[in-house]
């Protein structure tokens, strides 16, 4: 079973969402779970603070090492082998075939392209540049469908540089900036647990739909009614030849730009 550990300060923001649809029969069926840590609870003094003001000036906040470490390595503690992921603007931006790789569906990397989100380190302090561990960047992920992820969602401005080093993956959403980890988390997380069999209801969906074959999108799909307002469903989806609908869908599916 997949299982994600999200380490936020708004763990009441992922919640309702994890608890809803797909997500929560997922866990229902005992095929992924999800716990929360609060980042809160390992923030420092009186008023548990997370963060401080970055070292050289500069506006905003940052989070603090010592609070993401300590929520890090308690969930370590009890799980070693759990691997790190950091939403972030400048991460690996994110697409199926990471996703199809992290629910355990492509253990190998077989090319450059097929490289997961580059790992920022293995885990450790070890090599001479705190947040880097060039070994590490060659690998791709291997994971399997029982991979524990922890998945940190830094809020502020940022972090301090040297959280990369317990970090095993950074990812970005894309070429925009958010407030927080939190809506990249769920992103993350939704399109990896509904790859796992059994989530969908169809078991081919996850297989013949958008991205599951590089950058191919779906084709266009049609229900009842056969005329809405004039618009007509195209007759050969009509005609019961699988032969002449599976060209059709083929000739329609359109290409990501
Ligand atoms: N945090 C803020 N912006 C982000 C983005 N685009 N992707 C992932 N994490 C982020």
């Amino acid at each position: 079973m997949i299982k994600f550990t999200i380490i936020t300060l708004f763990p009441e923001a992922l919640e309702p969402y994890l608890k809803t649809s797909m997500m929560w029969k997922a866990a229902e069926k005992g095929l992924a779970r999800f716990e929360f840590v609060n980042l809160r609870e390992f923030g420092l003094g009186p008023h548990r603070s997370v963060d401080d003001t970055p070292y050289g000036g500069g506006d905003g906040m940052l989070l603090r090492c010592e609070p993401v470490f300590n929520a890090i390595e308690s969930v370590k503690a009890k799980d070693p082998m759990a691997k790190v992921i950091l939403p972030t603007p400048v991460g690996q931006i994110w697409n199926q075939e990471m996703a199809q790789r992290m629910a355990g569906m492509l253990v190998k990397t077989t090319s450059a392209r097929a490289a997961f989100a580059q790992p920022v380190a293995t885990g450790g302090r070890r090599s001479s540049s705190p947040c880097q561990a060039p070994e590490a960047l060659r690998e791709g992920i291997s994971a399997t469908p029982d991979t524990h992820y922890i998945i940190l969602c830094p809020h502020y401005e940022g972090y301090d540089e040297r959280i990369l080093s317990i970090v095993d993956y950074k990812i970005s959403l894309g070429k925009y900036v958010l407030t927080g980890g939190e809506l990249p988390a769920l992103i993350i997380i939704d399109s990896v647990v509904r790859l796992i069999p059994g989530v969908l209801g169809g078991e081919q969906s996850a297989q013949i739909e958008s991205f599951s074959d590089g950058d191919n999108l779906e084709y266009p799909q049609y229900t009842k009614p056969y005329d809405f307002r004039g618009m007509k469903v195209p007759d050969v989806l009509l005609s019961g030849n699988h032969g002449e609908i599976a060209k059709w869908r083929a000739e329609h599916s359109g290409t990501a730009k």
